[in-house]
């Protein structure tokens, strides 16, 4: 782990250093944590629920006693959760209130080109589009964001970000922790100014260190003593968290990014990189009432007192807990053989160069290119490597799922061998990928999900014929 935070200490950006001096002071753990909104369906049939979403700018209490002006679906920061059920269709009507393009993506979600999202496929402000989601994948922990081209990393810090939560019967029949007690974590960071206005600056990892869950900075959250299922996102657009509770007790991984664990996995960290979901329990009835718990976070950049924690747990009494965490969650398929074998290397200007571009295979993002080219129905073993000296990336890649067979030559942790869409590579390191092709057809984005990098051309096109 020592290389891991040495690494981590040289942070990606070519800003200098700094302390946010301009930034108003906040008092860690003095507001409560809120949960989004549940967004209500304007019409359910027997297949098919119905959703309208406008996207406006509104201001909204972020540091306590100030106001910001967010970009927002539905006027609320971060977005309101959908809750879809897999199998039933969820049509997703985005009006964009807005003065620029905007592009709605389902992160994590299995669909057709012309409901994915595209950085070009754009709706035009004043304009509206109907995305179509058909679920046809397990319940899952996805996110909606922002997708327009060199747009969607500033779209993104602003605000255009919110989970949608998929859920299906055999997960109601576990009888896990439901209701109030299976909430949303979605973290981030950003930077404010004295005027509590959020600053911009693209590929700024320094200056970022207001840490946030659920749009408010440090917040803390009273719990009964009884277990909570939590549905944590990385929404940041560049920190990579690696969580602990501070009694250095464990936590039960029972899902990460495209759906649950075969089994629950013992998790003494949690490590999500930008775009990375972890759903975990914790069980706060092993601790006294009264027990604060902070949920710390173990790497920079910032300084520790600002980055090294984000929210407190207030354990009230112990209550009735009906709810379960069973020894097996589910079956994941076995894999297909890959008969395909590529590779990829992600690489950057490193900061001293001034050099401001980002590669894939020594290329920076054409929208024109088509970079792989993949006969449908095959299954692949890709080989992503991160050729940077000091810069952490990640591998995202739209409509396919994939599984982790191994980092650096090792299997991966239980925790990263269920489904995932985006896997997180220190510099240096290199993981391999095993992806099977057998849903849509056509053009789709895989890139570096540390959002400020894809829009700077870490990005690539595959199309699948
Ligand atoms: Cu979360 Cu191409 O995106
Ligand atoms: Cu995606
Ligand atoms: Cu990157």
């Amino acid at each position: 782990a020592g290389g891991v935070f040495q690494t981590l200490s040289t942070p990606s950006g070519t800003a200098k250093a700094a302390t946010a001096a301009g930034a108003p002071a906040v008092t860690p753990f003095a507001v409560p944590l809120p949960v989004p909104k549940v967004l209500k369906p304007y019409l359910r049939t027997g297949t098919t629920d119905f959703y309208t979403v406008t996207m406006s700018r509104t201001s909204h209490e972020i540091l306590p006693g100030r106001r910001t002006d967010v970009l927002t679906y539905n006027g609320s920061f971060p977005g309101p959760t959908i809750r879809a059920r897999s199998g039933r269709t969820a049509v997703v009507k985005q009006i964009n209130a807005l003065e620029m393009p905007t592009s709605v993506h389902l992160h994590g979600g299995n669909n057709p080109v012309a409901h994915d999202g595209g950085m070009m496929d754009t709706i035009a402000p004043g304009r509206s589009r109907t995305y179509v989601y058909a679920n046809k994948q397990p319940g899952a922990t996805l996110w909606t964001h922002d997708h327009a081209h060199h747009m969607e990393s500033e779209h993104v810090y602003r605000g255009l970000s919110g989970l949608y939560l998929l859920g299906d019967a055999a997960e109601d029949r576990l009888g896990m922790p439901s209701g109030a007690y299976e909430v949303p974590l979605i973290l981030r960071d950003a930077q404010f100014d004295d005027t509590g206005a959020m600053v911009y600056t693209m590929d700024d990892a320094f200056n970022r260190t207001t840490i946030m869950v659920n749009g408010r900075p440090w917040p803390y959250m009273k719990v009964q003593g009884r277990k909570y299922r939590f549905r944590m996102l990385n929404s940041s657009n560049l920190r990579i968290f690696i969580l602990r509770l501070s009694d250095g007790s464990q936590m039960t991984q029972i899902g990460s990014d495209g759906g649950l664990l075969p089994a629950p996995a013992p998790a003494p960290v949690l490590v999500l990189s930008p775009g990375e979901r972890a759903d975990f329990v914790i069980d706060f009835a092993q601790y006294a009432p009264g027990t604060q718990l902070v949920l710390e976070n173990l790497i920079g950049p910032g300084p520790v007192e600002q980055v090294g924690k984000v929210m407190r747990f207030d354990v009230g009494e112990k209550v009735a807990d009906p709810s379960r965490v069973p020894d097996v969650l589910t079956t994941l398929p076995a894999l297909a053989k890959p008969t395909v074998e590529r590779t990829f290397e992600l690489q950057m200007d490193e900061p001293e160069t001034g050099g401001h571009q980002a590669y894939i295979n020594g290329k920076t993002f054409d929208a024109k290119r088509i970079d792989t080219e993949i006969r449908w129905g095959t299954t692949e073993l890709w080989t992503v490597t991160n050729k940077s000296a000091t810069i952490p990336h990640n591998f995202h890649t739209h409509l396919v799922q994939f599984r982790i067979l191994e980092r650096d030559g090792q299997p991966v942790y239980p925790a990263e061998a269920g489904w995932k869409d985006t896997v997180l590579l220190f510099p240096g390191q290199t993981v391999k990928l095993q992806l099977t092709f057998d849903s849509h057809r056509g053009v789709f984005p895989y890139h570096c999900h540390m959002i400020d990098h894809s829009a700077m051309g870490m990005m690539a096109h595959m199309k699948i014929t």
